[in-house]
């Protein structure tokens, strides 16, 4: 088989075969096929597309180049959890605890934050002591004993992604759904998951600005999971404006902490009500959503989530007393308001703007070795629908720089459109993609 012969032919438009697609992935891997190769077939792929046998060839073929995790070991279904990522987004902090609470086992595989999106990795670091970078067989204990472990993702999960993906962001071959599909699905099946639900955010805070593009994302990861016999569903979610309030590792920490006290932002809990149920439904817990929801309002009204945060904090060495006293964290020593220039409804917010404030404030990487400080960042006070009087205060900035601060707040302010007309809020729940069979006898109501 000849590299330059499978470009010839994706490059006319033909399909791939699994066995073509196998010995590209994994002659790149292991450095039998240059770059510039590879480059050509992307942007082949790029122009031409794939179909659904052929992503699912390639996934697998990537699952598949590097270590692959058996949770086989431990007792039960063990589900996984994916956000293609967004400001504010603090769910997995909340969420898993929720969920591990009612009994089922989470083994999830994290990354840091990179541009204006968060990582969960960073924020969870907030914690004194915490670590991700544990061994497999403490995060197999982990998942076995408290239900809920979170590690980095190693370097020898999936390789052939991680060469590749490289290679598409310097040439222009990243924003294709086959390829992005791909991409994070071989991750998490790589991952060993019984069963994975996944948050695809949508609007201008996300990867995917548009719904029709968000939804054949979710589309096609959902049937890339299922094909690789993973229970998947894909949840669309809003992106058009921050999730919640808090933007900035700690400050997230502390809302995904009061929202497990039950006293979180209602659009953030409600995400995690939503995702917590498909969990709980394919962990085996649940028999529909209505009763899986009963199920997450009872562990956080019984306090049980926000204990089994503090196992799971203690048990990859954090300091768990955080998790009782949040005040305990230090924040930035700049605190201040931004007032609203002018009084009327807020409009819209160009949400990536509120994470690119974040990372003015030094709360994300603009590259992957760049340092994060953990302690800065916003608390929105205003959302969109949100009456403002002038002068009020659209958001609480918390910096440890005057002039970063000062650039944040005009970058802050100018994300921000008020006017005189009411305005109505987008859904944050867009839409659900799951497989077929699991609406079947009602089982969720969206
Ligand atoms: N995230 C990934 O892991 N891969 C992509 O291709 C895009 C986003």
């Amino acid at each position: 088989m000849r590299m330059y012969d499978l470009i010839i032919k994706k490059r006319n438009g033909q399909s791939l075969t699994e066995d073509e697609i196998k010995f590209m992935i994994n002659s790149y891997a292991m450095g039998e096929i240059p770059d510039y190769q590879m480059s050509a077939m992307m942007m082949a792929i790029y122009f031409q597309g794939m179909s659904e046998e052929e992503t699912l060839a390639l996934t697998m073929a990537m699952a598949n180049s590097g270590d692959t995790l058996d949770l086989s070991g431990i007792a039960g279904i063990k589900v996984d959890k994916h956000s293609t990522g967004g400001v504010g987004d603090k769910t997995s902090l909340a969420l898993t605890p929720m969920v591990a609470a009612c009994g089922v086992k989470v083994a999830k595989m994290s990354g840091r934050g990179l541009g204006h999106t968060g990582g969960t990795i960073d924020k969870l670091e907030s914690f004194p002591g915490f670590s991700t970078e544990i061994e497999i067989a403490t995060f197999e204990k982990n998942v076995n004993e408290i239900g809920i472990s979170i590690m980095g993702q190693t370097k020898d999960l999936a390789p052939a992604d991680k060469k590749l993906y490289a290679l598409r962001d310097v040439t222009a071959t990243v924003d294709q759904i086959s390829l992005i599909a791909s991409s994070i699905m071989s991750k998490k099946l790589a991952s060993g998951a019984d069963a994975i639900v996944l948050d695809v955010k949508t609007g201008s805070g996300a990867f995917m600005k548009t719904l029709p593009d968000s939804v054949a994302l979710a589309e096609e990861m959902t049937r890339i999971g299922n094909g690789a016999g993973r229970k998947t569903v894909a949840v669309i979610s809003d992106m058009d404006q921050p999730l919640g309030l808090a933007v900035g590792n700690i400050l997230e920490v502390q809302e995904a902490i009061a929202t497990l006290r039950g006293e979180g932002p209602e659009d953030f809990t409600q995400l995690c009500m939503c995702l917590g149920s498909y969990m709980l439904v394919a962990g085996g817990k649940a028999e529909n959503e209505m009763q899986a929801r009963e199920m997450l309002a009872e562990v956080i009204a019984n306090g049980t989530a926000l204990e089994k945060l503090a196992e799971f904090v203690k048990a990859q060495g954090g300091d768990a007393s955080y998790v009782y006293e949040p005040e305990k964290f230090v924040l930035a020593q700049i605190v201040e308001e931004i007032p609203a220039p002018e009084s009327g409804y807020i409009q819209s917010i160009v949400c990536d703007e509120i994470g690119i404030c974040s990372l003015i404030l030094g709360g994300g990487r603009e590259t992957k070795e760049n340092e994060i400080d953990l302690s800065v960042g916003l608390v929105l006070h205003k959302k969109v629908g949100d009456k403002v009087e002038a002068g009020e205060s659209l958001a609480t900035i918390y910096a440890n720089d005057a002039d970063k601060c000062r650039q944040a707040k005009q970058r802050f302010l100018a994300a921000y459109t008020i006017a005189p007309e009411k305005k109505e809020p987008q859904p944050l729940i867009k839409k659900v993609i799951m497989p077929s069979g699991w609406n079947e006898g009602k089982i969720f109501l969206i």
